[in-house]
Parts: C-alpha cells; sequence; structure tokens
C-alpha cells in the first residue's frame, strides 16, 4: 500500500484526478471504476478542469460506477446516476453508452448483480477503481460483515451509512454494490478519505487486521493501492512520519532503479 498523505483536501483530488489523466493519455479506452459521495465530488471537479483545458479526451473512456441504491425512480436526485449526471457525466465528452451504473429498479436483484458482473468482464475489467471510504470501513456498499470474496449483490445499508448520507434514516435502505471480490480484480486502485471523522476506519484499513469487520482492510492483499488522504484523516496513523517519508523520497527510490534497469538491458 502506498500513503499519501497532503496538506489539504485540494491536493488529495489534484493527485487523484491527475493520476485519471496519466492512465487515459497511456490508455485512451482505459475502463474506469468510479464512486460516489462528497469526498469524489473534488476528483470529478479537477477532472472537468482538466478536460476543459484539452488535457484528456474520455470519448473512448467506459466507466463502471461502484454501487447504486435500490428502489429509486431513475430520476431521484438521490440516485446515483443523477449523482453522476450532475457532478461529472454532463460535463465531458465521456459516450452515454458506456456509462454503466447498476439499474436501481431491476426486474430481479440477483440476475442484475450477475448481468454487472459480466458486463464488468465483458469490457475487459477495471483498470482503475476509485474508491471512497466509509465511517464505518465500508468501500461500495460493502458494510461490516460483508465477505470478503462476494461478487455484486444487494446489501443492506447500516444506521450510520444512511445518517452519513442522508443525514436521517429515511433514505433508501438497499443498494446494489460491487463486491469486495469484483473491487479486488481491478487492476489499481486508488482510495482517498478526508477529514477527521474518517480516521480511525483509515487506521484501521490500513494498520488494523484484514478483516470484514472493517472491509476496507481487505486492500492490503491488493498490489497496487495507492491511499489518498489528508493530515486529518491520517491523525490516528501510528506509522504516519514513515509514511510521510517514503512520499517525500520517491523520487530517491525511482533515480536509484535507473542505473540498474540500463545495465541490465546491455548485459
Ligand atoms: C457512499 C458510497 C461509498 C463512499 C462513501 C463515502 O457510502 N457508497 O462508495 O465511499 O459514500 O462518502 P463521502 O465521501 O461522502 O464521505
Amino acid at each position: 500500500m502506498e500513503i499519501i498523505i497532503f496538506n489539504s483536501a485540494e491536493e488529495v483530488f489534484e493527485e487523484a484526478a491527475s493520476r485519471v489523466v496519466r492512465l487515459i493519455k497511456k490508455k485512451k479506452n482505459a475502463v474506469l471504476g468510479l464512486a460516489t459521495g462528497r469526498t469524489m465530488e473534488g476528483v470529478y471537479r479537477h477532472l472537468i478542469k482538466a478536460y476543459q483545458a484539452g488535457e484528456v479526451d474520455f470519448s473512448s473512456v467506459t466507466t463502471f460506477n461502484l454501487d447504486e441504491y435500490l428502489g429509486l425512480q431513475p430520476d431521484d436526485p438521490r440516485c446515483f446516476r443523477a449523482y453522476m449526471e450532475r457532478n461529472f457525466f454532463s460535463k465531458v465528452n465521456l459516450d452515454p453508452s458506456r456509462t454503466f451504473i447498476p439499474n436501481s429498479l431491476p426486474q430481479d436483484i440477483d440476475e442484475e448483480g450477475q448481468r454487472y458482473e459480466a458486463l464488468i468482464k465483458k469490457k475487459g475489467g477495471i483498470d482503475l477503481q476509485l474508491l471512497g471510504l466509509g465511517r464505518d470501513g465500508h468501500i461500495g456498499f460493502n458494510e461490516p460483515s460483508s465477505s470478503l470474496a462476494a461478487r455484486t449483490r444487494v446489501k443492506t445499508l447500516t444506521d450510520e451509512t444512511l445518517l452519513d448520507n442522508f443525514g436521517s434514516l429515511k433514505g433508501p435502505r438497499f443498494a446494489l454494490t460491487m463486491g469486495i471480490g469484483t473491487i479486488m480484480e481491478a487492476r489499481e486502485i486508488i482510495l482517498l478519505a478526508l477529514g477527521e471523522k474518517k480516521a480511525r476506519a483509515v487506521a484501521q484499513m490500513v494498520e488494523g487486521p484484514i478483516t470484514a469487520s472493517c472491509p476496507a482492510s481487505v486492500l492490503q492483499l491488493h498490489p497496487v493501492v495507492r491511499i489518498i488522504i489528508d493530515q486529518p484523516a491520517a491523525s490516528l496513523l501510528q506509522q504516519k512520519s514513515y509514511y510521510l517519508w517514503v512520499w517525500r523520497h520517491k523520487q530517491e527510490v525511482e533515480k536509484l532503479s535507473w542505473p540498474r534497469k540500463e545495465r541490465v538491458k546491455k548485459e
């Protein structure tokens, strides 16, 4: 895991957005896994800015959102489809036929999960998955006790998640979410978390045991994960100064590997 700690939220957004832009420059038909939530709004803002500045072209990109509430009409502003239109899709040149989100009103919930899984496979799998973090350690809507091997299926939201997302317990209780097994198949993962409210979940995810009680802790098993957070979210990390040191000296490592690679090539 690479733990990247910034002083401001803007730097967190900037770092995540620039990694997405770099990927699309390298692979113009990249498949992105997208997330929702307040944290992600800043990333989308930076991606829109990059698009407007002509730095990135989304026309061949495919996107898969992590999750969607069940039982909402498609025009309900609480739907993640509506969130994505508002915050991102309507402002860049993504092809609408290549933006996928689980259906909020499927005829058959199990089949919808299987259809979504098959679609991800058909499009070649997810190159880069963006994740937020729930206060209870959830990723997507995989709440504590979720199977660490699960695929896209229905989950029941906790009171804490409803309160965080709607400010009351009256929001939709059920959601379709990519499973942790699905998320772990992404080739690269970037998780963002901001603020003191997330500090406990961040510490459990990075430094705690791998456990379904903190679903995000499974990311310790993924080979290419970047955890990009601000100082308050990092405040309970025991090895914080080590992570900061590693990040500040990253370029030194890159310099070290350069002559060795050259030598190997010549031999
Ligand atoms: C929702 C989403 C999660 C996201 C979380 C964080 O619960 N389903 O994928 O990680 O929100 O949201 P925020 O950034 O608003 O704290």
